[in-house]
């Protein structure tokens, strides 16, 4: 399963690229605004970052305007991946700037009606946000099952990036319910490293070694 982090803070972004496990990067206008940084900076200095995928999200909600954005953001670097929402206009977008050889991430999935959607409009990824869904006593990470089959069965090219991830266990899952790609903030990249046993099986490994050699 490949990995992204999904976040717009270079720091962020920096250490996880780091450790050598980093795919590709997802951000959205609302970790853009959080950064209080310009948005088309931000981005560029991403794409040089990351030797992979990186998402840059359209604000504009009407197909022209996501094809303008769209097509903007496209010659900012050759890895930009556009971002549309899951709406009429932004299927229609997809299929358009798919045909132009744009990459796209369809996002704020939330059904497997959008997913289908999604791959019939040739999207390169397509978000399911399961963090959103289990918020209103949704499984999310029972929409990821359904989509995995739906796109085995169709053997649909649009990856499943699985979105909106709150905690390890969403990333376990995700990847034993055949998720292609999982987008995770830097918080749960954290949590993902721990185990106490790791951290008590190291201390009496040092402590014995400092005994034995201390004789
Ligand atoms: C990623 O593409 C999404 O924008 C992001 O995962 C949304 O996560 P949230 O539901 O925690 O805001």
């Amino acid at each position: 399963m490949k990995f992204f982090i999904d976040t717009a803070n270079f720091n962020e972004i920096h250490e996880a690229n780091a450790l050598g496990i980093l795919d590709g990067v997802t951000t959205n206008p609302s970790l853009i605004a959080k950064e209080g940084k310009p948005f088309k900076e931000t981005i560029i200095a991403i794409c040089k970052e990351v030797n992979g995928p990186v998402s840059s999200e359209v604000v504009a909600i009407d197909y022209e305007g996501m094809l303008k954005e769209g097509r903007d953001y496209a010659t900012w670097a050759k890895n930009i991946v556009v971002k549309l929402p899951t709406t009429r206009d932004g299927i229609k977008a997809c299929k358009q700037l798919t045909s132009e050889g744009i990459k796209v991430n369809m996002t704020l999935v939330f059904s497997a009606t959008q997913a289908l959607l999604c791959a019939k409009a040739g999207a390169t990824y397509c978000s399911p946000f399961i963090g959103r869904l289990d918020d209103i006593a949704q499984d999310g990470m029972e929409l990821i099952r359904e989509i995995v089959v739906i796109y085995e069965n169709y053997d649909y090219k649009t990856e499943i990036l699985t979105a909106s991830v709150r905690h390890p266990l969403h990333v376990v899952q995700a990847a034993m319910a055949g998720s292609h790609v999982a987008t995770i903030p830097a918080k749960v990249i954290d949590q993902m490293f721990k185990h106490p046993l790791t951290d008590k099986g190291l201390e009496t490994f040092l402590s014995d070694w400092k005994k034995a050699n201390s004789k």
